[in-house]
């Protein structure tokens, strides 16, 4: 049995679509092979996401007949790359045809020509991607190996199947795939590769920025540790390139006593720091921007130290110009300048004194996002010294105790009788005036003391039983 049977069993749903594609591809008479991420995440034991399959001959005639053998209507068809998706419940079945691509030196469009399958997988971009499983009959689950991906994964090692730099050539992005894989799977990029990097690292500019923010988006999506990915992009000059604003954190000490970490490091400590916590792409994004403008704030104060006083409103006002040049949404960038701005309060709260008025402006200021900017203020905490930890998140505890108390006063506050003053005014044949709301504290009184229940049935059977009393009393 190919080890890969064992790995694709009959029962599992992938398996079975992957066994129809088997039985449409030798009703058609087609080469067809499973290839790229499904392969790689079976042999770790990750999650299959997509179906990825090439073929030798047409990949969108062979899309058409997927998708009319599974009776779906939707194909999406990419005539110029010569393939083709269908959408078959929560996952895309993606249909190529395989090809020997060539580039054109200076655009991503590639000229495409009908290659065979050994073709097709050293145009892929790592050997750990390079690998195919036959979906013919005669060699069902047989592993294509031509670049030895099953070693790469076994050793945990990024290598492109070609000399580097035609691979990075032909699709600049994948140096940065090549650094999210590296940190996602905690495989190391091997040196040759990486230092290609380097080398090809300009031609990045004639990529789209949606496809550099898709790639970014999940570099910051990595569970653990994302700030692997911008270490790497810093040592191999990326980052300089993608996000200057961070690699100019580089070097800016902020050593006063209070910080030990230069801006770039503390940041990168504070990503790492909220991807414990959260995978909320916004909150990971702002934790790595929070301090942008901290270059620019720099001054030395004698006695203090080096200071950055307005970082965080200069910071705020960077992130506009930051986010539209990502592509990201005005929704995410409204919030990472939000957070941006707002991500000294709670420490100065905690320094200066936890007063209600404080800490109702810092609930109003922040809204919804009271609760991601002091996961981000508890993030941001890199202190070294445990005695300092301790004394920051005993400060932000008792931040987040005043929150809640001052949030439960403000809901009694607001709080309101169940029975209105047009019905108190029936039931007690009152004209408008003042006992209609003395009657309705009264009302109100019995509820907050826990007399009678928060209902509107129960405070009308008080009001009709105590009316003669409280009437009595105005
Ligand atoms: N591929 C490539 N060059 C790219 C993108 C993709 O050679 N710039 C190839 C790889 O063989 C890859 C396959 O196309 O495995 C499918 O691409 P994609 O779905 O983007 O990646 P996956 O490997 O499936 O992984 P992920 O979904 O995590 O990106």
């Amino acid at each position: 049995m190919a080890f890969l049977e064992l790995l694709f069993p009959p029962d599992d749903p992938i398996t079975k679509i992957l066994l129809r594609i088997a039985q449409i591809a030798e009703r058609n008479n087609v080469d067809a092979y499973l290839v790229g991420g499904a392969i790689r995440d079976r042999i770790l034991g990750h999650e299959t996401k997509d179906i990825d399959v090439t073929v030798v001959g047409s990949g969108i005639e062979f899309a058409k007949a997927i998708a009319h053998s599974f009776r779906l209507k939707k194909v999406l068809e990419y005539p110029r790359f010569g393939t083709a998706m269908v959408p078959y419940h929560d996952i895309i079945i993606e249909v190529a045809t395989a090809r020997s691509e060539q580039y054109e030196n200076n655009s991503r469009k590639p000229k495409v020509a009908e290659g065979n399958l050994h073709e097709d997988l050293s145009r892929r971009d790592f050997t750990i991607n390079a690998l195919a499983m036959s979906l013919n009959k005669e060699s069902l689950y047989e592993l294509s190996d031509y670049f030895q991906g099953l070693h790469d994964l076994d050793a945990g090692i990024i290598r492109t199947p070609l000399d580097p730099v035609t691979t990075f050539s032909e699709d600049p992005l994948r140096m940065l795939r090549a650094i999210r894989f590296s940190t996602q799977l905690g495989f190391k990029i091997e040196d040759e590769t990486f230092r290609a990097i380097s080398k090809v690292k300009d031609r990045m500019v004639i990529i789209s920025q949606e496809r550099i923010t898709e790639e970014l988006t999940k570099i910051l999506k990595v569970p653990r540790k994302p700030s692997q990915a911008f270490l790497l992009m810093k040592k191999c000059g990326l980052l300089e390139i993608i996000l200057p604003e961070i690699a100019n954190l580089d070097g800016v000490d902020q050593k006063n006593g209070y910080h030990h970490k230069d801006v770039f490091n503390h940041s990168l400590q504070v990503l790492d720091n909220i991807a414990e916590k959260t995978d909320k792409f916004e909150l990971r994004f702002t934790a790595l921007i929070h301090d942008i403008a901290k270059p620019q704030t720099k001054r030395y104060v004698e006695g203090k130290g080096w200071t950055f006083y307005g970082h965080e409103e200069l910071g705020a006002r960077m992130v506009k110009p930051l986010c539209r040049r990502l592509k990201l949404s005005n929704k995410i960038m409204e919030y990472a300048e939000k957070m941006t701005r707002l991500h000294l309060r709670p420490i100065a709260i905690a320094e200066e004194g936890v007063t209600d008025s404080a800490v109702r402006r810092l609930c109003v200021d922040a809204g919804e996002h009271i609760e991601d900017l002091i996961t981000l203020c508890r993030a941001d905490i890199t202190s070294k010294n445990p005695r300092k930890v301790a004394e920051y998140t005993a400060n932000f505890d008792r931040v987040v105790d005043k929150i809640a108390e001052v949030e439960e006063k403000d809901r009694l506050r607001a709080f309101q009788s169940p029975l209105h003053g047009d019905e108190i005014m029936k039931i007690c044949n009152l004209s408008p005036g003042p006992a209609v709301g003395y009657v309705k504290r009264a009302i109100e009184e019995a509820i907050l003391s826990g007399e009678i229940p928060n209902t509107y049935e129960a405070a009308k059977m008080y009001l009709e039983s105590h009316k003669k009393r409280l009437l009595s009393e105005i």
